[in-house]
């Protein structure tokens, strides 16, 4: 493959740039494949945090295709999301839950006992303890070996939007208008967007053993370069990925393009 791998100053946070969005999907795919059947020849089951959006998309074609052609199985995966709309049934087709099933689960061997998303239907006053309880399942399974990221135009990861804070666990927050017209394709229009979603924290995902983001095309270049080569702050909330030991991002040329030195 054609690739270019760098380090970061930090020393630990690698940039993997691909020719297309395809090949570096392939390249994700290959790393879950490979955490996976290495766990299960150690008899230990993998806990995948898997993200939504359009830049998954590739990457859930691929698992699929390993899965049916290469024999990939998902029966020792367990799976939390990173994020769901609030409110938001799951029957509902823009949940994430939704996205989800269609895109990968109903698809995989995985076990419906095994994939766990934020729960959107709940009413308020049961958000505290859902949330609470989101971080105690990921302790109990282990914690995440794996952590899977898309980024948005604003830097954020799940919905940590500009100004969520490295401590940050799974929370209630409110989206910008920024994200609500990033995801408005799938609504119709930015005002049916939810005004909030249900998120792992950073924390959250800094907690995880490994960390790949994801990032394709021009419209994500500047965030990428301000998460890779901008001092770590919460304004651009992928920046922060910056302070855990093992976080790559996957790129192709247009999202790798603003990069100094590249
Ligand atoms: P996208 O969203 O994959 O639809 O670009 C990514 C994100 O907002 O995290």
């Amino acid at each position: 493959m054609d690739q270019l791998t760098r380090k970061a100053p930090n020393k630990s946070l690698h940039t993997k740039v691909f020719p297309n969005r395809d090949e570096a999907a392939a390249f994700i795919a290959a790393i879950i494949a490979a955490t996976i059947r290495e766990n299960e020849s150690e008899g230990k089951k993998t806990v995948l945090g898997l993200a939504t959006g359009s830049t998954p998309i590739p990457l859930y074609n691929e698992l699929v295709r390993l899965h049916k052609k290469e024999g990939l199985s998902f029966k020792n995966v367990t799976a939390f999301n990173l994020d769901e709309y609030y409110p938001m049934q799951p029957s509902s087709k823009h949940s994430y839950y939704y996205f989800m099933r269609t895109h990968l689960f109903n698809k995989i061997d995985l076990d419906p006992q095994q994939y766990f998303l934020p729960n959107g239907a709940l009413p308020e006053d049961e958000l505290a303890a859902h949330t609470a309880n989101y971080e105690e399942m990921i302790r109990k399974a282990g914690g995440l070996d794996l952590q899977i990221l898309g980024i948005g135009r604003n830097g954020h990861i799940g919905f940590n939007e500009p100004g969520s804070t490295a401590d940050s666990l799974t929370r209630v927050v409110h989206l910008t208008q920024s994200t609500k017209e990033a995801n408005a394709f799938d609504f119709g229009s930015p005002e049916l967007v939810p005004d909030k979603a249900i998120t792992m924290g950073i924390k959250t995902i800094l907690n995880a053993k490994k960390i790949i983001l994801m990032a394709w095309g021009k419209s994500k270049a500047e965030a990428i370069r301000q998460s890779i080569q901008g001092a770590p702050n919460t304004h651009v909330p992928a920046s922060l990925l910056q302070n855990h030991h093992d976080v790559t991002f996957v790129l192709d040329e247009e999202a790798a393009s603003e990069l100094r030195n590249h």
